[in-house]
């Protein structure tokens, strides 16, 4: 028998069928038991009349409880009002699994609760909704730069080196070689990568040992780093550019029901097409005295200062050319001011901060050894990134996005902790 998923209910209706899935809600009012089945694709009230089904039938539909898995038979009927806009007809009832006490109840539950149970907590609608929406994105992504003519190249997970500075570095023995590291960024082999096919993006988990507590920060998160050979900063910020509109553009097209499951007011959303605002770190710095911020010039950017300055905008801004200190070492200096990096960071407005950073790379050998010595980096374990300037060396740039602050952006969340299906936090790797 062909098994029927209830978002493929509009060709069955007047039909018999049966589906399988969980209780996620049951109602009764004295001849009528209403329960509201999930199976991942959608949600479908199933109707139990006692004068239409055997005592058994209607006895156990009474006394089933919560998340108990099922198979439900029944005629399927066009119900405007209902979820999904069919009904069952419910005739059968077969247990499968029987549950009781389920601990997610349809009341409010705190979130340590929640994030303790957060492998039941993934079944709730909210959790549904985001976790697909999760999924277009990354679905997106890859798209974007598939039809772009970019190569899906995966670096290594295991490194021996630090990419973003040594202060947030997993550590482990590896064997009789020493130290190693969970990667904080692919970026250093993309850039191999880069000069081997041209244009190539990498995605994955990523590494950071932060002991940031905010609400933007994880220890392990998803990056999509795309890097090109032959290409500038204005290149990487046109690259940008069109990669948000895409995928946020896509959302919208694409994930409408799951957004109103989530509440999201769309309007912001919605203005996020090129071209996006351009503005210099000195540009940027002016906004925050405007605002009576206190800030000293020369300092990176901090979360507050990030929502103030994208408050002025009514879609993503650019901020480019950072004062060099406060950035990697393999960011290229600004020839009209060796103080600046030729950096961008993407700031996300609605106060969600940073979600893109990128640059273009040093591409001149002597220039970058000054850079490692003075960063304090170990030579030797980054010859074969001074390989790259050695053969051939091109001018090339790319970016990261962080795959969770835009599913929490898109998705209008509180926290990065329900972005990723089990969120792994300074406080928290359970479950
Ligand atoms: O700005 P970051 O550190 O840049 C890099 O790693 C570069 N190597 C990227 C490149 O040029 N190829 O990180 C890039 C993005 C940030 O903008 C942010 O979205 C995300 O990664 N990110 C985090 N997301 C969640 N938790 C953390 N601790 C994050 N750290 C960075
Ligand atoms: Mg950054």
């Amino acid at each position: 028998m062909k098994k029927i998923y209830i978002n493929e209910l509009a060709e069955y209706v007047g039909k018999e069928i049966t589906i399988q899935g969980w209780v996620y809600n049951k109602r009764s009012s004295g001849k009528v038991k209403f329960l509201v089945l999930r199976d991942g694709s959608g949600y479908l009230q199933c109707v139990y009349f006692k004068g239409n089904v055997t005592p058994e039938v209607f006895e156990t539909a009474d006394k089933i409880g919560q998340e108990s898995s099922v198979e439900v038979t029944g005629l399927v009927k066009e119900e405007p009002r209902a979820p999904g806009g069919f009904e069952l007809d419910a005739t059968g009832l077969n247990i499968i699994s029987e549950a009781h006490d389920y601990p997610i109840t349809p009341k409010e539950h705190g979130v340590e609760f929640l994030m303790d149970n957060r492998h039941l907590w993934l079944r709730s609608s909210r959790q549904v909704a985001i976790l697909k929406i999760r999924h277009r994105i990354v679905k997106a992504i890859r798209d974007f730069f598939d039809n772009k003519g970019f190569t899906l190249m995966d670096p290594p997970i295991i490194t021996p080196a630090a990419c973003e500075g040594t202060s947030t570095l997993f550590e482990t023995q590896y064997f009789d070689l020493g130290k190693a590291y969970l990667t904080q960024s692919g970026q250093l082999y993309a850039e191999a990568g880069a000069m081997a096919l041209g244009k190539v993006y990498t995605f994955g988990p990523t590494f950071r040992a932060e002991k940031s507590k905010t609400r933007r920060h994880l220890t392990e998160f998803w990056m999509c780093e795309p890097e090109v050979a032959f290409a500038d900063l204005n290149d990487d910020m046109d690259l940008a550019e069109e990669f948000l509109e895409y995928i946020v553009q896509t959302v919208l097209k694409d994930m409408g029901e799951e957004l109103k499951v989530l509440e999201r007011d769309t309007s912001m959303l919605q203005n996020v097409k090129r071209p996006l605002p351009r503005i210099s770190y000195d540009e940027a710095v002016e906004i925050l005295k405007k605002n009576g911020v206190e800030f000293e010039y020369g300092n990176d950017l901090g979360g507050g200062d990030e929502t103030i300055i994208s408050n002025q905008f009514d879609r993503p801004v650019m901020v480019h050319r950072y004062p060099a200190e406060v950035k990697a070492f393999y960011m290229k200096r600004d020839p009209e001011n060796e103080k600046f990096a030729l950096a961008v960071d993407v700031l996300a407005p609605e106060g969600y901060g940073e979600i893109i950073g990128g640059s273009q790379r040093e591409d001149n050998l002597d220039y970058l050894l000054q850079r490692i010595k003075q960063h304090d980096l170990p030579q030797e374990a980054f010859e074969w990134y001074l390989d790259l300037r050695r053969f051939g060396s091109v001018p090339h740039s790319g970016f990261g996005l962080g795959l969770e602050r835009t599913v929490s952006w898109i998705c209008g969340l509180d926290h990065v902790r329900e972005s990723i299906p089990f969120a792994r936090l300074i406080y928290r790797n359970t479950p």
